[in-house]
């Protein structure tokens, strides 16, 4: 079937999650930060990860905001610096405003230019996707922002991926699902989606029982990918 939905995860794919990290290390008095910050980037985004798929497994579902603080405080703890409240404080509001990556807004609006149906579909809270998708001033080339709070556990549970044929009324192998995480590209091939997993890192391709259809360092092909 010909690809008719294109379908972004949030966090990592669209938006610069190492961003908050990068910019509060840049800021005056920060020095200290400045020596830590590639290493707390590092683990706040593993932990908050971990944690997401821990409380799936396990039932405990909380918001990915709660989670996001979680995997913070573990981060800095790792780094000696649970005692800066002010960095805490800097690093979360940060997060609300993170930076899309420099190819999102030409990309987005070649695909609705195409009529291709576009949304994010992410573990982030309602609140905190209105955040990331007002800063990056992209709400005006997506149809929607499917948060996984309308199912209440995170990805990759099918759950999360049925909310997209529920919002567009389309099949899974009209959907191009783009994500930046190798498990979540990998479990949306798994769901039926058509995947790109953007690989800016070269990390190695997850061993899992799926693997993702195209893997790609940037998101620029993706209008090309989708047929448009
Ligand atoms: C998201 C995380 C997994 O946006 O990046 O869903």
């Amino acid at each position: 079937m010909a690809i008719t939905t294109c379908i972004f995860d949030a966090y990592g794919t669209l938006f610069d999650v190492a961003a908050a990290a990068r910019e509060a290390a840049s800021e005056p008095g920060r020095e200290t930060f400045a020596a830590h910050w590639p290493q707390v980037a590092e683990h706040w985004r593993l932990k908050q990860l971990q944690y997401s798929w821990l409380r799936a497994v396990t039932g405990a579902h909380t918001d990915f905001w709660e989670v996001t603080q979680n995997g913070l405080d573990w981060a800095l703890e790792a780094s000696g610096l649970s005692g800066d409240a002010a960095l805490r404080e800097r690093l979360l509001q940060l997060y609300w405003e993170l930076s899309a990556y420099p190819e999102v807004p030409a990309m987005l609006a070649a695909l609705k230019s195409k009529d291709f149906n576009t949304a994010i579909l992410s573990n982030g809270s309602p609140a905190m996707l209105d955040g990331a998708v007002q800063s990056a001033g992209v709400g005006d080339v997506l149809d929607d922002v499917l948060s996984v709070e309308s199912v209440g556990i995170f990805k990759p549970a099918r759950a999360v991926y049925d909310l997209v044929g529920d919002r567009f009324g389309c099949a899974a192998d009209e959907v191009l699902f783009v994500s930046s995480n190798g498990w979540d590209a990998a479990a949306a091939s798994g769901y039926g989606f058509t995947t790109a997993w953007v690989n800016r890192a070269g990390d190695p391709v997850d061993r899992l029982p799926w693997t993702p259809q195209h893997i790609l360092s940037d998101l620029t092909t993706i209008p090309n990918l989708a047929g448009a």
